[in-house]
């Protein structure tokens, strides 16, 4: 990451090396904050309505209030001038736009209404797992040890992480969580597999995050005639399935071809996925708002 690009803090724009937030910000002492990670390419955000609606909705479900004159938006806006500036108009790139409860004396009730909150945008160069899309990657089954709030997009990523590296630690590309014996999700991305030639996923509820990758291709695989069930999986159900892919703004659709040291179906990526592959991609290079 280049320490001279700039980013915006709090009304300025500054070189990343020297943006500064408090101490007291409660996103660094409570996690007390939300956030969105927009994808890039050669300039153009994609799916931005997408991602204003849920962070609208992220804002609303933990009660925090925006300045006046702060919107979604306007942080988009931000986000293209800092693409501008960052000479990020050609190729890969990401937006990642967080929200704190601001910066004030630690205590868990919220701050007086006079402290705003803290804005932190930023945007960085970004390389596809083009590879690992090529070949399909290996996961994990994990306990999904997270709240019941999973639908909001918050700091609080510390289940996440735990779960993610314990994945990496196994030569593992993502971990799929499991809670009450249904697997919900990845760590960073939404899950679809196929069982019984049915494409199933997770239905969207407080236990995922509403992807904004497994949105657009619901309504991609929808415009191909091809149904999705949101039934979720079972642990039962996992020596059955044929296909499984995880979707995500940095994953795209990643195909996974082992699950906890074993081959899921052929060990290959399934047909169904590469397909789905193939219209996110199109989708990715043709699209953008
Ligand atoms: N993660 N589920 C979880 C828990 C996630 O953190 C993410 C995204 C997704 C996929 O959502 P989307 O298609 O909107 O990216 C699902 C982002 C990329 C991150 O934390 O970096």
């Amino acid at each position: 990451m280049n320490t001279k690009d700039v980013v915006y803090v709090n009304g300025s724009f500054v070189p990343r090396a020297e943006a500064r937030v408090s101490v007291e910000d409660r996103g660094f002492v409570f996690g007390d904050g939300v956030y969105e990670v927009l994808r890039v390419i050669n300039g153009r955000l994609f799916a931005t309505s997408f991602h204003n609606d849920r962070l609208e909705r992220s804002l609303d479900g933990i009660r925090i209030t925006l300045a006046g004159g702060d919107s979604p938006q306007r942080f988009v806006e931000i986000g293209k001038q800092l693409i501008r500036d960052n000479r990020l108009t050609d190729g890969e790139a990401t937006l990642y736009i967080q929200v704190t409860r601001g910066a004030t004396t630690r205590g868990h009730n919220f701050p007086p209404p006079d402290i705003t909150p803290t804005v932190y945008i930023s945007a960085a160069r970004f390389t596809p797992y083009t590879e690992f899309a090529q070949t399909g990657t290996a996961a994990i089954t994990h306990p999904d040890l997270r709240w019941g709030r999973c639908d909001l997009k918050t700091l609080n990523l510390l289940p996440n992480i735990l779960a993610s590296q314990t994945a990496k630690e196994k030569g593992a590309f993502e971990a799929m969580l499991i809670r009450d014996g249904i697997v919900t999700e990845g760590t960073r991305s939404n899950l679809f597999g196929v069982v019984d030639g049915a494409l199933r996923t997770h239905p969207s509820d407080n236990h995922i995050l509403p992807g904004i990758t497994r949105s657009v291709l619901r309504n991609l695989a929808r415009d191909l005639s091809i149904s999705i069930d949101e039934t979720p999986i079972s642990v039962a159900e996992i020596p059955r399935l044929t296909e499984l892919f995880v979707t995500g703004t940095t994953t795209d659709v990643m195909p996974v071809v082992k699950l906890d040291e074993k081959p899921v179906g052929s060990g290959k990526p399934g047909e169904l996925t590469r397909r789905l592959q193939r219209v996110l991609a199109e989708s990715l290079a043709s699209g953008g708002d």
